[in-house]
């Protein structure tokens, strides 16, 4: 913490001398949004539509493959450095055990190999968690009731070298089962993907604001219950802490909090505790709650678009997921 020894008090010291104009404003501004900050958090799908607009998300559309290539090659022109890959499946492939999820030929491994070929430079992220594929819409595998640690960890590990091997430069676990960074870390050692990152989400709480999300993918009708026995309950911080200590143990090379903005203090303390790459995701809720305000005319949609994202940077974010990546590059655009 820095220990400001205030220089003098009034009138001598008048803080607003620096915020005068513009020109002052911009010479002590401490922290600075850039196109490099933002992952685009980007649903795909499986469906002939090249573009399927979500309700719960105003501006958001399910792309297929090839509209997914085109938004790569925007993302290289706007200067985003990389995507996050969500996927809607079309619900007869969906079973118990989220078997689609390995599949080497299935959408996402699809959309990698079609977004690399159109825009190399841009780096590929994608989510390691069965439930776009499940029919009961948790993120592992269930059995009598009881989302099941191991065998859900076995499938995550094959889910995860599925999508290196097409191509997938970080892979993303958000399915917070226990022990799971490690299998895939140790995973993707033996089979020679080394240089594959590994972006824990590391503390994710179950949350409100994943709604849309769920609509998006098409897994909020399926979902049975809710998410308590795997994502962390919201009132706890020193269990993030933890959360994030094994996963850095177990070969994490980047952190995640999730949701974003009512989390920034879990973000301040992760970022400090272990001075690692660290991202927080603005996620579904968040991005529907501006869209929705704007849209009423409640609020200025831009200027809380980047006081929001701002917000992430002041509390130690190195980059922040969000669904407004495309928006927010125009805008910072020089
Ligand atoms: C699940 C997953 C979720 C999100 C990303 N991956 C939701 C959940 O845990 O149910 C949320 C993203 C968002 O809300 O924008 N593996």
């Amino acid at each position: 913490m820095t220990h400001i020894n205030y220089p003098a008090r009034f009138p001598t010291a008048r803080p607003r001398r620096l915020r005068q104009a513009e020109w002052t404003r911009r010479l002590v501004r401490e922290h600075t949004l850039c196109a490099a900050d933002l992952i685009w958090a980007l649903v795909v799908h499986d469906g002939a539509a090249p573009r399927v607009p979500v309700p719960s998300m105003p501006g958001v559309s399910r792309l297929n493959v090839e509209e997914a290539a085109k938004a790569a090659e925007t993302a290289q022109r706007l200067g985003i450095p990389a995507l996050a890959i969500f996927p809607h499946i079309d619900a007869a492939k969906k079973d118990n055990d989220g078997r689609e999820a390995t599949n080497p030929r299935g959408l996402v491994p699809q959309a990698v190999s079609a977004m690399k070929a159109a825009a190399p430079g841009v780096g590929l992220m994608v989510d390691v968690a069965l439930d776009p594929f499940t029919d009961h819409g948790h993120d592992g595998v269930l059995r009598e009731g009881v989302i099941v640690n191991d065998e859900s960890v076995a499938r995550l590990v094959d889910q995860a070298l599925v999508l290196a091997d097409a191509g997938a430069d970080i892979v993303a676990p958000s399915d917070m089962m226990d022990g799971r960074i490690g299998a895939i870390r140790n995973a993707l050692e033996a089979a020679g993907k080394h240089d594959v990152l590994i972006m824990s989400y590391a503390a994710k709480y179950a949350s409100a604001f994943y709604g849309p999300y769920r609509d998006a993918i098409g897994s909020a009708k399926a979902l049975q219950g809710d998410k308590k026995t795997y994502q962390m309950d919201s009132a706890n911080t020193d269990e993030a802490l933890r959360e994030c200590a094994l996963d850095v143990a177990e070969g994490a090379d980047m952190l995640m909090v999730k949701p974003g903005l009512a989390y920034l203090d879990i973000v301040r303390r992760v970022k400090e505790t272990f001075a690692l790459p660290t991202y927080a995701f603005q996620v579904s809720g968040e991005y529907a709650m501006i869209k929705a305000a704007a849209a009423n005319g409640w609020i200025d949609e831009e200027r809380a678009i980047l006081e929001t994202l701002t917000a992430f940077k002041r509390a130690g974010c190195d980059g922040v997921i969000t669904y407004f990546a495309p928006q927010a590059a125009a805008l910072l655009a020089p």
